[in-house]
């Protein structure tokens, strides 16, 4: 009988179990109610009292044997089945977490489109420049007032080598390199020695615009930003150009749109007056014309130049620039899925 139950033991241990049809063998042939395992069971009533303690005993640890080759082999032929077939419904959802754009850049895109709709090519300039793009080839004079409109960070002096205070660097860049006619949009980053507020900051952006061709007029710069901003704010929006100064403009304008915050009641944005500047403009001056090379008894243009983060908080009701870079993603998360 040990012999017998010795055999049955190697032969239960050495099965192959590779697929359902041999499992299923295994099962008939040792588990079933017919098996050799029951056959087994049956023979220990033959066997003497004395022994019968030890047979049962190595004929219970046979039967366990079995059983679990049998649920080893079910397992991992019914888990890698289920892999392939069905996926566990069960499972808890994993959640995609996309980043968004950052509401400057989706705005610095739609007003980009607007004006490619209306004919602008895109152009750039660098970050670090000298005093004549900044200033003198846009008729700002030496030691002249008006220079300290835009508080500048010097890198160096003498030679001057600063942080552009304005985007108006890259008309002179483009006039340097291209003949006219010229019609671009400039977007980019700017910086001015200020404190930071909820209304200014040493670091923002804007969008610098030029159009230069013969018999270009002041109606056309106007038609032009009108047309911006009925495309950006819609048709209901009321506009006014405020006669200005820059030097590198005459005349100059400064544009104002009512104030999308409070819609013209007063706010701490439009400093209680119902409306907002969203930019300067002007028809360029026939010295920046001449300072770069461009015939101003031929040619003629406008230019204008715009705060990006102005344009963003009116559009979307935003009232502290400080938002902009302060990364906060509960701020920055209200703007996915805008493009
Ligand atoms: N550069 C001016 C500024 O930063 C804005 C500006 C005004 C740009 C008039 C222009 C312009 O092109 O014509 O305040």
């Amino acid at each position: 009988m040990l012999d017998k139950i010795e055999k049955a033991k190697s032969a239960i241990s050495s099965a192959s179990l590779q697929d359902a049809a041999q499992l299923e063998a295994f099962r008939l042939e040792w588990l079933s109610r017919k098996g050799l395992l029951q056959d087994l069971m049956a023979g220990l009533k033959d066997a003497v009292p004395e022994d019968r303690r030890a047979l049962g005993q190595a004929l219970n640890d046979l039967k366990n044997l079995a059983w679990a080759r049998f649920e080893e082999a079910q397992n991992s032929l019914g888990s890698s089945k289920s892999d392939v077939d069905v996926p566990d419904m069960n499972l808890p959802v994993q959640f995609l977490s996309l980043g968004s754009r950052h509401p400057l850049s989706i705005v610095r895109q739609q007003m980009v489109d607007i004006f490619a709709r209306m004919g602008f090519a895109l152009a750039d300039g660098p970050e670090i420049e000298d005093d004549h793009h900044n200033f003198s080839a846009l008729n700002f004079p030496e030691n002249h007032p008006a220079r300290e409109m835009q508080d500048t960070f010097f890198i160096s002096r003498n030679p001057d080598v600063l942080l552009r205070t304005h985007t108006s660097t890259v008309q002179v860049r483009l006039m340097e390199k291209q003949k006219p006619p010229i019609r671009a949009i400039m977007p980019g980053r700017v910086y001015r020695n200020e404190a930071i507020s909820a209304r200014a900051h040493c670091l923002f952006h804007q969008i610098e615009g030029l159009y230069i061709d013969r018999n270009v007029g002041f109606k056309d710069l106007k038609q032009t930003l009108y047309h911006f901003v009925k495309e950006m704010f819609g048709p209901e929006q009321k506009i006014r150009f405020r006669p200005s100064y820059f030097p590198f403009t005459e005349p100059s304008a400064e544009m104002d749109i009512s104030c999308l915050i409070c819609q013209g009641e007063g706010c701490n944005i439009c400093k209680h007056t119902g409306w907002v500047e969203i930019g300067g403009s002007g028809m360029v001056d026939p010295n920046v014309l001449e300072a770069n090379g461009i015939n101003p008894e031929e040619f003629t243009g406008f230019a204008f130049g715009m705060g990006i983060e102005r344009i963003t908080m009116l559009r979307y009701g935003i009232r502290d620039l400080r938002l902009f870079t302060e990364n906060d993603v509960r701020f920055l998360r209200q703007f996915s899925g805008i493009s």
